[in-house]
């Protein structure tokens, strides 16, 4: 006997009556992931150390007609990790969906970082998204049921020069990630991460708007473009749903087809 095909597919993205925190959203990829999610029928929580720039994202998410609030938090700080995914339960009696998303970046020689820019990229980019999961997962625990989405990156794969902390917070996010999906499957708990090659945002917007080096981006991209916000919303939308119930620990890479290989043209 085949296995038994059924339902009906149309609202397998849906995220009605679920609650979310994104953090990092209030610009750049975190605030186009709360708009998706929001569109998609979730209440957001948006977190960013500078309260206006969130707020004013979240007045443009609630557009969408859910209930959007933001919050300002460091997350490098782990009791503000804690004191986030509280403030999300208060607020939606709930948290469903967590998505790791604030990150920083600092490019320069290996010989010329100094310990706190190394700390910088790897409190944010590592040490905080590991703290935000923790204080969602035991929530999550109670719940039975839960989504934590990390933003890692192509850079987790491959080496970059110029990216030595950046490489590494995100080669961790992307092993933090597995280990995170086996300790807590039992719990109902899946976590993923997404790992994009290059989109314009404030963080990127200065180095990808260099046409020397958008040339050399474009030269290693099987489909010869940078990303946009949107070809995230596909993979976002599958990790925070239902649908992917049975997926866990995995990184996904929205990237152009530039780590398949060497597409060259022989
Ligand atoms: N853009 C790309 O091409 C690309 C590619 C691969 C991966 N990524 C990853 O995607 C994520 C988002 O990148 P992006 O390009 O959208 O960056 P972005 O435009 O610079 O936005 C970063 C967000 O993170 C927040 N943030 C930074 N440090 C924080 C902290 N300590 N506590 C709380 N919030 C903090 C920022 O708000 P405040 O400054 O107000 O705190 C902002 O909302 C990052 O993890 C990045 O590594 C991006």
């Amino acid at each position: 006997m085949g296995n038994k095909v059924e339902g009906n597919m149309s609202g397998a993205f849906e995220l009605s009556e679920k609650a979310a925190v994104v953090t990092g959203g209030s610009k750049g990829l975190g605030l186009a992931m709360a708009a998706y999610v929001a569109e998609a029928g979730a209440d957001v929580m948006i977190v960013s150390r500078h309260l206006g720039e969130g707020e004013a994202a979240a007045e443009a998410v609630r557009r969408q007609g859910r209930k959007v609030l933001a919050i300002s938090a460091d997350i490098r700080e782990p009791d503000q990790c804690g004191m986030v995914v509280t403030k999300a339960v208060e607020a939606f009696g709930k948290l469903d969906i967590l998505v790791n998303n604030a990150g920083v970046n600092i490019r320069k020689p290996l010989v010329e970082y100094t310990e706190t820019e190394w700390d910088t990229v790897l409190d944010t980019n590592l040490k905080g998204l590991f703290f935000c999961s923790q204080a969602a997962a035991k929530v999550m625990m109670t719940q039975n049921r839960g989504r934590i989405i990390n933003m890692s990156s192509a850079a987790a794969q491959i080496g970059v020069p110029l990216l030595g902390p950046y490489c590494a917070s995100k080669g961790g996010v992307t092993q933090l990630t597995k280990v995170c999906a086996l300790e807590w499957a039992g719990h109902g708990i899946t976590v993923n991460a997404i790992g994009p090659t290059y989109i314009k945002t404030p963080l990127t917007e200065e180095w990808v708007s260099d046409p020397e080096r958008y040339e050399q981006i474009i030269r290693r991209s099987a489909v010869k473009r940078l990303g946009e916000t949107s070809d995230l919303r596909g993979v976002l939308l599958l990790l925070a749903s239902d649908a992917s119930d049975y997926i866990t620990g995995q990184t996904f890479y929205v990237d152009g087809g530039s780590l398949a290989g060497w597409p060259i043209e022989w």
